[in-house]
C-alpha cells in the first residue's frame, strides 16, 4: 500500500484503521468500541478494552517465543560496565520489583515518581508501575530539587524511586540530597522513598521513610500484570509550557500501546529482533517511547546508554556502541550529532568501527539543520530521517513513512503527516494558509491513539492550551509551512518554549526565577541561536533604581539561580542588564524582535512599539550595529 492510500484510510475510516492496528497487541479484553467522543472533537480510544502494558511489552514476548532473546542492553561508559537481560530475565525482574512495590502498598491508580539516571533500574521501575496499573511520573535527572518538588506537589505520589547518584561524564552527582530537599519543599510527602545504592556514592537513608532497592527485591515475590482499562493512565510526564508551572501530560495505556506498535513499523520500519538504540534519556518523552515502551512492545532489543555522544570517552562513542551491540536503528537528537561533528569533522572515528549493522538514522526533538543532515548523510551513507513530534503526542506527527513507502527526503522538512494526524497549516482562525506561507501547525481533531488525554489534575488547562485556541484543532505550539508537495517544515515554537540541546524548557519559568532576585525590576528571557545546542536562553534584565549591586556580579548570581532552581540543563548563557525593555504601547515585551536582533535577523519595527529607539540600544547590547 502507498503512503497516500494509508494516510487517506487512517483519516477517512479511522475506526476500521485503528481496529486493525489494535489487533497487533495482546489485549486482555479486545476493544469492541474503537473511539468514543468526549466533546469538542476530542475523545477516547478503545474505551472498553482492557490490557496491561507491562504484559504486552514483556510477557507477550515470552508467549511469542522470544523469552531467550535479549530485551535490554545496558551500556555505561561512565562506569565502564555493560549488562543484558533476556525477555524472560527482564520480566522476572520487573515482576519482582512490582511485588516489592505492592508490598509497600502501591496499587492501581497510585502515582510513583521516578527520579533516576540512565540505569536499568529506571526501566524496571517504570515497567513495574505499569504492571500494577500504578501511574509513573519520571523526572529527568538533570532537573534541580525545586523542579522535582513542583512535580511531587502536583502528582502527589505514594512512593518516590531514586538512585544514590548519577554520573555526568566523570562527575558524580548525588541525587539523594536533591530528593531530600525536594520532599522537604513539597507539601505532599510520599510514604516511601526507594533508593538504589550505587557504589560511586552511597546515600544516607532516612529511617522509616527510605527503603533500599536491593533489600526490597530480596524479600519480594513476583507480581502478575493487573488488568487496566485502555483509558486508564499509564504515566504522567511533565513538560514545559509557557508558564512556570509544568504541565503533566497524561498518557493512557491502550492508545499508547497501539500507537507505539504502529509507529515502530511506520516510522522506523523496525521488526521484532532488531536492535533499536535511542540515545536520549528516560526522563524525556523520546526515552519513554523509544528506549522503553515501543521497542519492547515490538519484541526488539533496546539499548540503555549511560554516556554522552562525546567525551565518554570521545566522538567515536556512538559508533562504538553501534559496533558492540550490532545496532540496526539509531535515533537521537540533532544536537548529539552536532557535538560529534564539532569534535570529529572528518568522521575519522566512524572509520574505526564496524557499523555495517546500521540501517537507518533517525533524529527528532529539535530542528535538524541542513548542514548536520548533509554531514551525516555524506559520512554514513545511510538514510537520515527527521521526524517531528512532542511530549504531547508521544509519537511522530510527521515522518518519512519508511515502513510503508520511503519518500524523497527534503533537508529541513520532517516530511509528511503520519497516518492518523490530519496536519494543517492554519492562521489564528483555523483557515488553511497557502502553500509556502508560514502559519501555525495544527492537527484536525480527533487526534490518533497515543496522544495526551488531558493535563493531570487540570482538564481545563488542557482545553485552554490545546483545544480552545483553534476550535476543532489541536494546537501544536509550533509554526511552519507546507510546500507544494505536501512536505511539512517546522520552523520553531510560536510560544515561550525553547529547545536547548534537545531539552524543552520554558523561558517564562526562567523569567520567574530571575524576577525573584531582589535587585531585578523586570526581565525577559529569549532563546537565541547556538551552533551546538540549537538554542540557548539569554536574559535581559532591568535593575531596580534602589539596587547597588555590580552588574557583572548580578549576572553571575542570576545564572547561578537559574541553574540552582531549574537545573544545569537550563544553561542561561547571559543575563544582560539593559536600561529599558522594548515594549508595545500596551506594555507587552517584544520578545520576538529581541530574538531576531540577537540572531542577527532582519525585523520589522512594529507600529505598536512604544519607543523604536530602544531597538538600537538592544542591538548594541548584542554587539550588532548593522
Ligand atoms: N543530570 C545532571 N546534570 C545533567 C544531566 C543529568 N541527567 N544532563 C545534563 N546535565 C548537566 C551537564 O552536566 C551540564 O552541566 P555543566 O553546565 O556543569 O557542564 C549541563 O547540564 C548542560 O548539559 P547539556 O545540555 O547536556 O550540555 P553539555 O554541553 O554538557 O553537552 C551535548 C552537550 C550535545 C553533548 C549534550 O547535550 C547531549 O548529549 N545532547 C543529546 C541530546 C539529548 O539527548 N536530548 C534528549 C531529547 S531527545
Ligand atoms: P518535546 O516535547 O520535549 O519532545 O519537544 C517538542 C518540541 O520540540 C516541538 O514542539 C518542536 O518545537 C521541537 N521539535 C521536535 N521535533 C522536531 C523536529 N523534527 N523538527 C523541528 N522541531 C522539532
Amino acid at each position: 500500500m502507498s503512503y497516500q492510500a494509508e494516510f487517506q484510510r487512517a483519516i477517512g475510516q479511522p475506526e476500521s484503521f485503528w481496529r486493525e492496528q489494535a489487533e497487533q497487541i495482546d489485549w486482555i479484553t479486545p476493544p469492541a468500541t474503537i473511539w468514543q467522543a468526549r466533546d469538542n472533537g476530542h475523545g477516547d480510544w478503545f474505551p472498553d478494552g482492557t490490557l496491561n502494558t507491562s504484559d504486552v511489552a514483556l510477557d507477550a514476548n515470552i508467549r511469542a517465543g522470544r523469552g531467550e532473546q535479549t530485551a535490554l542492553i545496558y551500556d555505561s561508559p561512565v562506569t565502564g560496565s555493560t549488562g543484558s537481560w533476556t525477555y524472560r530475565e527482564l520480566t522476572a525482574e520487573v515482576a519482582r520489583f512490582a511485588g516489592a512495590l505492592q508490598h509497600e502498598g502501591i496499587g492501581k491508580g497510585d502515582r510513583v515518581v521516578i527520579y533516576m539516571p540512565m540505569i536499568p533500574q529506571a526501566v524496571i521501575a517504570m515497567l513495574a508501575c505499569a504492571r500494577l496499573g500504578a501511574i509513573h511520573s519520571v523526572v529527568f535527572g538533570g532537573f534541580a530539587a525545586h523542579e522535582l518538588a513542583v512535580r511531587i506537589e502536583d502528582a502527589e505520589p505514594k512512593a518516590l524511586i531514586t538512585a544514590s547518584c548519577g554520573i555526568e561524564i566523570n562527575r558524580v552527582i548525588e541525587y539523594k540530597p536533591l530528593v531530600d530537599r525536594a520532599i522537604e519543599q513539597s507539601s505532599h510527602k510520599p510514604d516511601c522513598c526507594i533508593v538504589f545504592q550505587r557504589e560511586q556514592a552511597v546515600a544516607a537513608m532516612l529511617e522509616g521513610r527510605d527503603k533500599d532497592w536491593n533489600e526490597l527485591m530480596s524479600n519480594a515475590g513476583p507480581a502478575g500484570p493487573v488488568p487496566v482499562k485502555a483509558t486508564d493512565p499509564l504515566y504522567i510526564l511533565y513538560t514545559s509550557g509557557t508558564t512556570g508551572k509544568p504541565k503533566g501530560v497524561v498518557r493512557d495505556n491502550g492508545g499508547h500501546a497501539v500507537a507505539l506498535r504502529y509507529s515502530m513499523k511506520l516510522v522506523y520500519n523496525a521488526e521484532p529482533g532488531d536492535v533499536f538504540w535511542t540515545a536520549s534519556d528516560v526522563g524525556w518523552v523520546v526515552g519513554h517511547s523509544y528506549i522503553v515502551y515501543a521497542p519492547l512492545l515490538t519484541g526488539c532489543t533496546t539499548i540503555l546508554y549511560e554516556g554522552k555522544p562525546v567525551k565518554t570517552p570521545d566522538a567515536g562513542a556512538f559508533w562504538r556502541v553501534v559496533q558492540d551491540h550490532k545496532v540496526n536503528l539509531l535515533f537521537t537528537a540533532p544536537t548529539a550529532f552536532r557535538a560529534v561533528r564539532k569534535e570529529d569533522p572528518e568522521a575519522d572515528e566512524l572509520a574505526r568501527y564496524d557499523t555495517s549493522s546500521l540501517k537507518r538514522i533517525f533524529v527528532a526533538g529539535e530542528r535538524l539543520d541542513p548542514p548536520t543532515y548533509e554531514w551525516l548523510r555524506e559520512h554514513t551513507g545511510l538514510p537520515v530521517l527527521d521526524h517531528w513530534w512532542q511530549t504531547e503526542t508521544g509519537w511522530a506527527i510527521c515522518c518519512n513513512p519508511v515502513g510503508i513507502e520511503m519518500l524523497l527526503t527534503k533537508p529541513g522538512s520532517a516530511t509528511m503527516p503520519s497516518p492518523g494526524f490530519n496536519v494543517q497549516v492554519v492562521d489564528s482562525r483555523g483557515q488553511q494558509v497557502a502553500h509556502g506561507e508560514q502559519g501555525q501547525i495544527a492537527v484536525k481533531l480527533p487526534l490518533p491513539p497515543g496522544c495526551m488525554t488531558t493535563v493531570w489534575g487540570d482538564d481545563e488547562r488542557f482545553r485552554k492550551t490545546y483545544l480552545d485556541p483553534i476550535p476543532g484543532f489541536y494546537s501544536s505550539g509550533d509554526g511552519g509551512f507546507e510546500d507544494e508537495d505536501g512536505y511539512i517544515f517546522i520552523m520553531g515554537r510560536t510560544d515561550d518554549v525553547i529547545n536547548v540541546a534537545g531539552h524543552r524548557l520554558s523561558t517564562g519559568e526562567m523569567e520567574e526565577v530571575i524576577a525573584s532576585h531582589p535587585a531585578v525590576a523586570e526581565c525577559c528571557v529569549v532563546g537565541v541561536q547556538d551552533q551546538l545546542k540549537g538554542q540557548v536562553p539569554v536574559g535581559l534584565v532591568l535593575v531596580k533604581d534602589s539596587a547597588t549591586i555590580d552588574h557583572d556580579e548580578l549576572e553571575d548570581e542570576l545564572v547561578e539561580m537559574v541553574r540552582e532552581r531549574i537545573g544545569a540543563i537550563a544553561s542561561l548563557r547571559r543575563a544582560m542588564v539593559v536600561d529599558r525593555l522594548p515594549k508595545t504601547r500596551s506594555g507587552k515585551i517584544l520578545r520576538r524582535i529581541i530574538r531576531q536582533i540577537a540572531d542577527g535577523e532582519s525585523y520589522n519595527v512594529p507600529g505598536t512599539i512604544d519607543d523604536p529607539a530602544i531597538l538600537d540600544e538592544i542591538s548594541e547590547q548584542f554587539g550588532r550595529t548593522d
